[in-house]
């Protein structure tokens, strides 16, 4: 019979359930049933995914047949969560942002190091196929050493924002921590350790009372150049990164789209994901996952990313909160 993790669900809201759903088609995980705070929500989601429902948390936690859970709940719960699942000896699939500050993050890394338990954060970002296959021709030298960076992410958000606990910064962190830990994650990704040198932000709506706009430029220990600029007030909306090396450019659009690039020389290649051709990105991270625990597989990312982009994020923030008035 093949391994399989035997993972309990805490929190079934819009992204628990489908991680749960992806979970189903991973052979090497079986769902040992769910829990949310609210019991109608536990109940809804049991039918829906034929899964026991928990009534507890302590239910959950101490239900000796789980070895892992997923944590799908609001980032202000990250925290407290994580810490008495690994102090309950299980393994952590956490949500993005892994919590709200660099001190959070750190008390559930040493909670892990403490327990010798696996946390893996959910920035599945770098699997969506264009910018997974964007990291691959980095990777293979395509166009060299990477130079400048440039990642824009705007929408129209606002809709999103406007209610429960993503409109209150303190439960979601607003729009730096909430969604465009993705972004510093990926800048991460593809430059290594980056620094801020400056950030800006502005909030024109008066709700939500957070950033609802910023810029940042970054730099590199390899010396590249990096901005992002990002926002939730742009009813046009973009998704485009483009990575200038010495050789070349690598561009890509978000989540559908297509990724390229071309040489000094004149070489060039353009894919759609279609192409590229990878898993399911949240099946992927999920079975990726598993098989780290299972198997002691490397992550693809773990708590340490989690943490180093709630510090950028965090980083970002403070430059953001000592601007000089004109
Ligand atoms: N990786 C991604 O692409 C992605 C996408 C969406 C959301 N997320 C992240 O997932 C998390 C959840 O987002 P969502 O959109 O599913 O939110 P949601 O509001 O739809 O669901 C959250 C659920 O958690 C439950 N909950 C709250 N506190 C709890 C607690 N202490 N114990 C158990 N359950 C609790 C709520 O009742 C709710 O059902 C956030 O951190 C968010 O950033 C990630």
């Amino acid at each position: 019979m093949e391994a399989t993790l035997r993972v309990g669900l805490i929190g079934a809201g819009g992204i628990g359930r489908y991680l749960a759903y992806q979970a189903k088609g991973v052979s090497e995980i079986t769902l040992t049933g769910v829990y949310d705070a609210n019991p109608e929500l536990t109940q809804s989601a049991a039918q829906e995914l034929e899964i026991p429902a928990y009534p507890t948390l302590s239910a959950l936690l101490e239900d000796e047949g789980v070895q892992a859970v997923i944590v799908a709940t609001p980032p202000y719960t990250h925290r407290e969560l994580c810490e008495q699942a690994l102090q309950a000896g299980k393994h952590v699939f956490l949500e993005k942002p892994m919590a709200l500050s660099v001190a959070d993050c750190d008390a559930i890394l040493q909670a892990a190091e403490r327990t010798q338990r696996r946390v893996m954060v959910g920035h599945v970002l770098r699997l969506f196929p264009l910018f997974y296959q964007a990291k691959q021709w980095l990777d293979a030298g395509v166009i060299g050493k990477p130079l400048a960076v440039a990642i824009r992410r705007t929408g129209n958000e606002r809709e999103l924002f406007a209610k429960g606990w993503r409109a209150d910064v303190r439960q979601s962190g607003g729009l730096l921590m909430e969604m465009n830990v993705h972004e510093l994650d990926y800048l991460r990704w593809l430059l290594g350790t980056v620094r801020v040198v400056a950030a800006q932000g502005i909030q024109p709506f008066a709700e939500p009372s957070f950033i609802q706009h910023w810029h940042a430029l970054f730099v590199s220990e390899t010396g590249a150049v990096a901005q992002i600029e990002a926002g939730m007030i742009d009813p046009l909306g973009t998704y485009r990164v483009s990575i200038i090396g010495e050789q070349g450019t690598i561009e890509h659009t978000g989540f559908g789209g297509t990724v390229r690039y071309k040489t000094h020389s004149g070489e060039e290649q353009t894919m759609t994901p279609e192409e590229i051709n990878t898993p399911e990105p949240y099946q992927w991270e999920l079975r990726l996952f598993a098989r780290g625990v299972l198997f002691g597989e490397p992550l693809p990312y773990d708590g340490t990313d989690g943490r180093e982009a709630v510090a950028l994020a965090e980083a970002c923030l403070q430059k953001m909160n000592t601007r000089q008035e004109f």
